[in-house]
């Protein structure tokens, strides 16, 4: 790559607002969506919310994908999660793409989408990436819990849709590390032995290693069924 192109990348860079991280308080808004207008902090009261950006309506990846959320929204509604869907187009194209999707596949967008078209949304979460795209959101994901805290950060690009399949598990995963107090391993998926948390104390190590209802690697790798 060039240095011009380098240095433009880099601007780029700077100009980026600042974008949640893990562990942030999930920044509030007020938009327009499909189900009109909503302040995100009382839509996510009380609930995990998977908040995700498409590029552009009327586009395959992201029919797709949208298709994806919308067919797994009962798996969503048992893990008391709320959906909400942006992009960077205007309501009326929003309207259309649902019911042109509702007619010829019969899967119905039953959550919000953000109609971002001031892009004010898109920036407070840094899912406009301009050296991926200028004015097309990129595929991102939030996983936001009922603090209204950001507990998991996906971003894909425009090209590559996402994997249904890791978002449900990666909310199911923070959601039993939360309940039961443990680490999720490789490719955990539920019902998987879970990871204990190591000790951090001689003491506790002691006890670890004599520990015979773990499954112990060594002290600082013990597993345990739910
Ligand atoms: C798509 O959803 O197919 C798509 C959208 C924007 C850029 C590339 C692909």
């Amino acid at each position: 790559m060039n240095e011009e192109k380098m240095n433009k990348m880099e601007e780029k860079e700077n100009e980026m607002i600042s974008m949640p991280k893990i562990g942030d308080l999930a920044p509030d808004f007020e938009a327009v969506t499909t189900w009109g207008k909503q302040k995100f902090s009382e839509y996510a009261k009380d609930s995990w919310v998977v908040m995700f950006s498409h590029p552009a309506d009327f586009t395959p990846v992201c029919t797709t994908e949208m298709s994806g959320f919308a067919e797994k929204k009962d798996e969503f509604d048992a893990l008391n999660t709320k959906l909400m869907g942006l992009s960077i187009d205007s309501i009326h194209s929003h309207l259309a793409w649902v019911d042109n999707v509702r007619k010829n596949t019969g899967v119905y967008f039953d959550f919000p989408i953000i109609a971002d078209l001031d892009m004010k949304v898109s920036k407070l979460y840094g899912m406009l990436q301009p050296n991926e795209h200028e004015t097309a959101a990129v595929r991102a994901v939030f996983f936001i819990d009922p603090e209204r805290k950001v507990r998991l950060i996906m971003y894909y690009p425009l090209n590559v849709g996402r994997n249904m399949d890791e978002i449900l598990r990666a909310l199911e995963a923070l959601q039993t590390a939360d309940k039961h107090k443990v680490a999720l391993p490789l490719n955990w998926r539920k019902g998987d032995k879970v990871i204990v948390p190591p000790p951090v104390t001689l003491e506790a190590m002691e006890e670890r290693l004599k520990d015979k209802s773990v499954e112990l690697t060594d002290f600082y790798l013990a597993k345990k069924s739910l």
